[in-house]
């Protein structure tokens, strides 16, 4: 029996109600499948935890999640009573930077019995591959002098090992979909980064003559997610375009409460690091009305990373099978409590398995 051994944060908010749900799917899989087994380890840091000692994770922290299979995490967040950039920074921000989470993957697609904001939207199906650790988001640069003299100075850092492990990690996945990379580029307007950015894509795009390579600004292809999202595989973007193009993404399925994240240590040197996209959704939390969805689709993403495919993929069925016979929570016009779909999703692995 192959025991998997993970870390569950469920933090603050919805975070432990969707985390709750997503841990009984966890389990139902395991049980099903029969060679497998998930030891899953709850650590309650969150803003109750700073509350209680002034850090939201004890200082060893990041050195007890090393020792784990995969990191499984809610939502982080109490803005009422611990600001946003202390929840954030000392506890999600953290463990990307501290865990070298240098990837963040994010898929959207249409999903059966979810309304898209689209009027008449094709089936898509697109992977989203972000670098997450340089690129725009960098604190190289600086402010000097005062008024009119005032000079801001932001420094982009694309450094070829970065750029090329996001390229590579994007036509390794393209080889197990639809075969297709799309690059998002700007080397119209940044003159330096982004012909860079296109110079590695077409080298390392040699290595992959089987996968189909295009490239497309990334203002036109922001439009295109919206026009028409059904012509994409997988997109490889830099830390600012992947931010806003993974936006519209889950913009487009319909609520941010399904939308799935991972990041990604490439190396294996740290666990990987899953998370849905929403936060701890504080006008909701407490009442029974989260959606599981986001957090059980990460659950998927989290089994695909350590080899389950098609554990995960049981689990996206049987919730797609759910959503279609239309036991949803409120954010995509259902009437269920957060517990009654996460039933119906158990029952629904039951009968499949
Ligand atoms: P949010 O994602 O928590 O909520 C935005 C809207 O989406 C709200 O109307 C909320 O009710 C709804 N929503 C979110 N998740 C849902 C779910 N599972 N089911 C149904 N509806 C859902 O973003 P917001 O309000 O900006 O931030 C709240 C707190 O969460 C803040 O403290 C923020 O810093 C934190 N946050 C944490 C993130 C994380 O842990 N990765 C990401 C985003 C925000
Ligand atoms: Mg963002």
């Amino acid at each position: 029996m192959n025991k998997i051994e993970i870390a569950c944060l469920p933090g603050d908010g919805v975070g432990i109600e969707v985390m709750a749900s997503a841990k009984q799917v966890l389990q139902k899989a395991a049980d099903m499948h029969g060679g497998v087994q998930f030891s899953m380890t709850d650590f309650p840091w969150g803003s109750d935890h700073y509350i209680e000692t002034g850090a939201m994770m004890p200082e060893d922290g990041i050195e007890r999640l090393k020792e784990f299979d995969a990191v499984f995490l809610g939502a982080v967040g109490n803005p009422a009573v611990v600001p946003d950039h202390i929840s954030l920074w000392g506890m999600l921000i953290k463990i990307r930077r501290e865990l070298e989470l240098s990837l963040n993957v994010r898929p959207a697609r249409l999903i059966k019995g979810i309304q898209s904001p689209l009027r008449s939207p094709k089936d898509f199906d697109l992977i989203v591959v972000r670098e997450n650790s340089e690129g725009e988001y960098s604190e190289a640069g600086g402010v000097i002098h005062n008024g009119q003299n005032e000079i801001a100075v932001q420094n982009g850092i694309f450094t070829r090992k970065a750029t090329e492990r996001a390229m590579r990690y994007a036509f390794e996945l393209a080889r197990t979909r639809g075969k297709k990379v799309t690059s998002a580029t700007k080397s119209n307007g940044i003159v330096h980064s982004m012909p860079f950015w296109d110079r590695v894509f077409q080298e390392t795009a040699k290595d992959y003559p089987d996968i189909e390579t295009s490239s497309a600004h990334i203002d036109a292809l922001s439009a295109f997610f919206v026009t028409k999202p059904e012509s994409f595989d997988v997109i490889v973007a830099s830390n600012l375009f992947g931010d806003i193009l993974t936006d519209i993404g889950s913009a487009v399925m319909g609520s941010i409460g399904i939308a799935p994240s991972a990041n990604l240590n490439v190396e294996g040197t740290y666990p990987s690091m899953f998370e849905p996209v929403h936060g701890s959704a504080p006008d909701i939390a407490g009442q029974g009305k989260a959606n599981p969805i986001g957090q059980i689709w990460t659950a998927k993403m989290m089994l695909d990373h350590l080899g389950y495919t098609d554990l995960g993929q049981a689990i996206l069925d049987a919730t797609e099978e759910v959503t279609e016979s239309g036991i949803k929570t409120a954010d995509i016009q259902g009437t269920s409590s957060t517990e009654e779909v996460t039933q119906a999703i158990l029952s629904t692995l039951q009968k499949k398995g």
